[in-house]
């Protein structure tokens, strides 16, 4: 497969065929210093590093060439072209914001052969699942808000360019020393125009939507949408994940659990997958659309409990909306009043972020608390 791939940089621009074989078309990575390894990607290891000459602070996400002629991985080139759409326009560097940076693309070479493609992105000191899951770090609810809101924009930003993600988790959001929240792991992510099948195995299993899960064959934005919506609850619960099944059966039986069975009569898009719909709830006996949503949230949060207003509930209620064309859109939903009332939301340079811990991310966190990677499916 080939792609052209154009990294401007300061003084030149260099035009890039990938997959090589062939001379040394990229740099070597060797301008780089590696640090510690922060992260476990999909196809190789994620580096802390700095560049040699400038000192910058980068990340670098290794991705293993085993076979030059076969090319590089989908999900790959995938994050380089969504990522290099996404940062084209450069007026829109406020809503850029909060997308991670690809800065460069370095090689290793084994002689003049390329071994593996490192993508260089701009150095972020936390990811959402470390800073939600490290004892020392305390958020407040203008923190929560914040990253909230952030990741909202970020997210309104990107379905405004027709681009899904598909794949938002804790973990692929980042979050630098200077509290500005950023998406990252552009892998599963593609430009979609509402027309045409899309590849239903997309999305972390806990974190995917139910019309995913009941295997319609056409969804949009709001898998991504319903994705925030989880991600909300388990800032302001601080309990581990909303809905943890281990696998669809069980995902989606914990989320009708919580929301309540759909009326299938009110979901008009249930009718393409009403057969799997009727598998999935036709050992329950409950037909109730009632959400235990406020107990839940409310029951056993390890943060202040006051912070679960109602506009909250009200937030996550619609973030969860069960019918994709009744979800509320990453649009509406960063200007809903929860991020009105006091205290009001803030942007990230009003952020405390003195943290007794510098940085940390999943591979950390995980690493320490020795839990299994159950639920991080792909
Ligand atoms: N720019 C970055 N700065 C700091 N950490 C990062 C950066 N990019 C990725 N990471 C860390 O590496 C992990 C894996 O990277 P990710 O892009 O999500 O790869 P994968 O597709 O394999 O999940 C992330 O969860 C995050 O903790
Ligand atoms: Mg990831």
């Amino acid at each position: 497969m080939l792609v052209k791939w154009l990294v401007k940089k300061d003084s030149f621009s260099l035009h890039l065929n990938l997959p090589p074989p062939g001379p040394r078309l990229l740099p070597d990575v060797d301008i780089y210093t590696k640090q510690a390894h922060i992260g476990q990607g999909q196809y190789g290891i994620v580096w802390s590093g700095k560049h040699k000459k400038t000192q910058r602070k980068v990340a670098l996400k290794a991705v293993q060439i085993r076979n030059p002629n076969e090319g590089y991985p989908l999900t790959c080139i995938r994050e380089i072209n969504v990522l290099k759409k996404l940062q084209k326009n450069k007026g829109e560097a406020r809503n850029r914001q909060g997308l991670v940076k690809l800065e460069d693309l370095v090689m290793k070479y084994e002689g003049n052969t390329p071994s593996t493609l490192f993508l260089v992105f701009e150095f972020c000191s936390y990811d959402l699942y470390g800073l939600l899951t490290t004892r020392e770090i305390q958020l407040t609810l203008t923190h929560l808000k914040s990253f909230a809101v952030q990741l909202l924009k970020a997210l309104h930003f990107t379905h405004s360019k027709n681009i899904l993600h598909r794949d938002l988790k804790t973990a692929n959001i980042l979050v630098t020393s200077k509290g500005v929240l950023k998406i990252a792991d552009w892998g599963l992510a593609r430009e979609w125009n509402g027309k045409g099948r899309l590849t239903l195995n997309v999305v972390t299993l806990w974190y995917r939507a139910p019309e995913l899960i009941l295997g319609a064959n056409k969804y949009g934005k709001g898998v991504d949408v319903w994705s925030v919506g989880c991600i909300l609850g388990e800032m302001f619960r601080n309990r581990g994940s909303l809905f943890s099944g281990h696998d669809e059966t069980t995902q989606i039986n914990a989320i009708f659990d919580l929301l309540g069975v759909p009326d299938e009569n009110g979901w008009a898009s249930v009718e393409p997958f009403s057969k799997k719909f009727k598998e999935f709830t036709m050992g329950r006996m409950e037909r109730s659309p009632a959400s235990k949503l406020q107990s839940f949230m409310k029951g056993q949060c390890s943060r202040n409990v006051t912070w679960v207003s109602d506009s909250l509930i009200d937030l996550m209620q619609r973030l969860l909306e069960m019918d994709p064309d009744k979800r509320i859109t990453a649009g509406d939903a960063f200007i809903h009043e929860f991020f009105i009332e006091s205290p009001r939301w803030v942007p990230p340079e009003k952020l405390n972020m003195d943290f007794r811990v510098e940085s940390v991310h999943e591979y950390a966190s995980r690493n320490r608390s020795n839990s299994t990677k159950a639920g991080t499916k792909k």
